[in-house]
C-alpha cells in the first residue's frame, strides 16, 4: 500500500465536497462524483466557498486556493471516478442498500491497490466490506461537519481490516491535518453514539416544553461550553441524518436511541435543518 495521490470521493454533499476540498488542499487530485450535474455543480460551489472563507482569514493564500480548486474534478461516472485511485472515499446517504451496491461496484471498478473507505457515522463497517469481496482494505473513514474546521477523523476498523490499511488511514489522517482515533466497528462508534444521545434528549426536552431551542442550546453553550448548542447542531447535521443513525441505533443498541416523534415529523415536514433553511431554527 503505498502513498495517495488520487483520491474518487463518492458523494458531493456536506460531507462529501469537505472531504474532497480538504484532500485538494493537501495536494491530492480529486474525483468527485455524484448522481447529477447540478448535485456536482452545488459541491464544487460549497468547495469554494469555504476556501474562499479560509482565503479572506488568511488560512491560505490565493494560489493555494486556486491550486486546490484546480485538483478537483467532478464526474457522474463512478467507474470513471474510482479508475485510478489510490484511496476512495464513499459518502453516499446512510442507506446500507446503497452502500453494499456501491462497494460491489467497487470491487469490479477500483484499482486492486486502492483503499475503500466509508464515511459512514454508525452502520457497521464490517457489513458494508462485506460487499467488496476484499474486507482487508475496507475501512471507516468517519469525518465531522464542517469538514475543514473539524480536528478529528474517527478511524473505524472493520473485522476484516488489515493492519496495513489502519496505517495507511493514519497517513492519510496526518496528510489531510487531522487527529485520529482508531476505533472498533461497533454501532455509532465512539462519536455518534454519544453525540446523537445528546441532541436526542434535547428535542425530547422540547417535546416537554421543558424550555425553548434557545434557552437549551443556550444551557450547553454556556454552561457547558459546548461550541453550539445540541439542536443548532442537529440542524447543522441535518435532521435527516440524525434521524438515519437514530433509527439505526435503535434497532441496534435499544430504547434510548428511540427517535422522539417531533423529529420524524420535522423531518417528514421537509425541516431538515441548515441546509433547508429551516429546522430547529430558521436560516
Ligand atoms: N469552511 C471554512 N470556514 C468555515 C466553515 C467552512 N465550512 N464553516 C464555518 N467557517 C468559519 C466561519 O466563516 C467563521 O469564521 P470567522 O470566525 O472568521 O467569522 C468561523 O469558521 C467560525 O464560524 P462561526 O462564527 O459561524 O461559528 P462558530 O465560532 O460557532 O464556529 C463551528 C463554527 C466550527 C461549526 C463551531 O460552532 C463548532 O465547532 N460546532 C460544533 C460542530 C460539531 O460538533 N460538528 C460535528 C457534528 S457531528 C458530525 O459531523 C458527524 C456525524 O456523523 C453526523
Amino acid at each position: 500500500m503505498g502513498d495517495i495521490h488520487k483520491v474518487a470521493v463518492l458523494g458531493a454533499g456536506t460531507m462529501g465536497h469537505g472531504i474532497a476540498q480538504i484532500c485538494a488542499t493537501a495536494g491530492m487530485s480529486v474525483a468527485m462524483r455524484d448522481l447529477n450535474d447540478e448535485l456536482l455543480a452545488r459541491g464544487r460551489a460549497g468547495i469554494e466557498a469555504s476556501l474562499g472563507k479560509l482565503t479572506e482569514k488568511g488560512k491560505i493564500d490565493e494560489a493555494a486556493r486556486d491550486a486546490a480548486l484546480a485538483r478537483v474534478r467532478t464526474t457522474t461516472d463512478l467507474a470513471d471516478a474510482v479508475k485510478d485511485a489510490d484511496l476512495v472515499v464513499e459518502a453516499i446517504p446512510e442507506k446500507m442498500a446503497l452502500k453494499l451496491e456501491t462497494f460491489a461496484a467497487l470491487a469490479e471498478h477500483a484499482p486492486e491497490h486502492a483503499i475503500l473507505a466509508s464515511n459512514t457515522s454508525s452502520l457497521s463497517v464490517t457489513e458494508i466490506a462485506g460487499a467488496s469481496g476484499d474486507p482487508g482494505r475496507v475501512i471507516g473513514l468517519h469525518f465531522f461537519n464542517p469538514v475543514p474546521l473539524m480536528l478529528l477523523l474517527e478511524i473505524v476498523r472493520g473485522l476484516g481490516t488489515s493492519d496495513a490499511t489502519v496505517e495507511a488511514a493514519r497517513a492519510f489522517a496526518a496528510r489531510v491535518g487531522k487527529e485520529p482515533i482508531v476505533v472498533k466497528d461497533f454501532p455509532g462508534f465512539a462519536t455518534s453514539r454519544l453525540g446523537v444521545i445528546l441532541g436526542c434528549e434535547a428535542i425530547r426536552m422540547l417535546e416537554a416544553g421543558v424550555a425553548s431551542a434557545e434557552d437549551i442550546d443556550k444551557a450547553m453553550e454556556l454552561g457547558y461550553r459546548h461550541p453550539m448548542g445540541p439542536l443548532r447542531l442537529t440542524d447543522l447535521v441535518g435532521l435527516d441524518v440524525r434521524l438515519a443513525i437514530l433509527d439505526h441505533l435503535h434497532k441496534e443498541l435499544g430504547e434510548q436511541f428511540r427517535p422522539p416523534a417531533l423529529l420524524r415529523q420535522m423531518v417528514r415536514a421537509g425541516k431538515l435543518g441548515r441546509k433547508a433553511g429551516e429546522g430547529f431554527y430558521t436560516y
